[in-house]
């Protein structure tokens, strides 16, 4: 009824005052009861997926690069890098820019990047891993990726690796990238593609299974992009256990676009 884990379900028990009784060893509940207590909440009592992402985040900040080394790898930098499309007097705006896995690594290509994360923790060791780097020209925001403190048509290009999934409007993150960008100004998009593993959900926190190749160009047309390419890399298997099945933790795939604001 809940389509959570046995694990959240006991922690929402403790946590909340769920219509239920312990008899002897086994929860009891009441269909009617469960559904009467669920539609007697209030969902602004509640955190939103915004505050649910920076919560994560910054938990697991100092172990980001090793839980992103099993999800994908760097083959989005490799296809930014080639793509002919940052230019040494540009300024990249890199959102849900995490730890800097791409900020860090486009740095010597252009002239300024703003990484921008909800998680203060993450921008924290972006800039910690930056300035062992080396890398001077990474300028840290923390904030929404949604809603960017930089003024309308001030960027070059916006990236985002990884980000998008984690938004539960898209749309209005795609309508934000189209505002900060110069006409003419393009979008470095890299994501999941859709899959049906359920545990990254939980495990990851994230909002959506990946997306369809309509379904994100779509946005991007509704917001006055004209999409320029859109290209699926294939999926991250190097950390796989031989015997495991599709739909596992490895088995997602990634896709990468490029979308110019008209
Ligand atoms: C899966 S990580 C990807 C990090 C980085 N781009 C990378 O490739 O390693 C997603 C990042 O998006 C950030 N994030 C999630 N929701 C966000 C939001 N609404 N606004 C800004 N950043 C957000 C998270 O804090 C996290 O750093």
């Amino acid at each position: 009824m809940f389509n959570v884990s046995i694990k959240t379900f006991i922690k929402l028990l403790k946590e909340e005052k769920v219509p239920a009784r312990k008899i002897g060893m086994e929860w009891r509940f009441s269909r009617q009861a469960l559904i009467q207590w669920l539609s007697a909440g209030d969902s602004q009592q509640y955190s939103s997926s915004e505050s649910d992402a920076r919560e994560f985040f910054d938990r697991v900040a100092g172990e980001w690069s090793k839980m992103r080394s099993g999800y994908y790898d760097d083959n989005v930098i490799n296809e930014l890098l080639s793509s002919g499309l940052l230019k040494r007097d540009m300024v990249l705006v890199d959102l849900g820019a995490g730890d800097g896995y791409l900020a860090r690594a486009v740095a010597s290509s252009v002239d300024t990047v703003i990484a921008v994360d909800i998680s203060g923790a993450m921008i924290n060791e972006l800039r910690k891993k930056a300035a062992e780097e080396g890398i001077r020209n990474i300028q840290t925001i923390v904030s929404d990726g949604c809603d960017v403190p930089l003024e309308d048509s001030s960027v070059d290009i916006v990236c985002a690796n990884m980000f998008l999934h984690h938004i539960e409007e898209p749309i209005t993150a795609v309508r934000e990238m189209g505002r900060i960008l110069k006409p003419g100004g393009r979008v470095f998009l890299a994501d999941l593609t859709k899959h049906g593993n359920q545990e990254l959900k939980e495990a990851m926190h994230d909002v959506w299974p990946g997306f369809s190749e309509k379904e994100v160009a779509d946005w991007f047309v509704k917001c006055g992009f004209r999409i320029e390419r859109y290209d699926a890399l294939g999926r991250k298997e190097s950390g796989r256990k031989s015997g495991a099945k599709a739909g596992t933790k490895k088995d997602t795939g990634v896709f990468i676009m490029a979308a110019m604001k008209q």
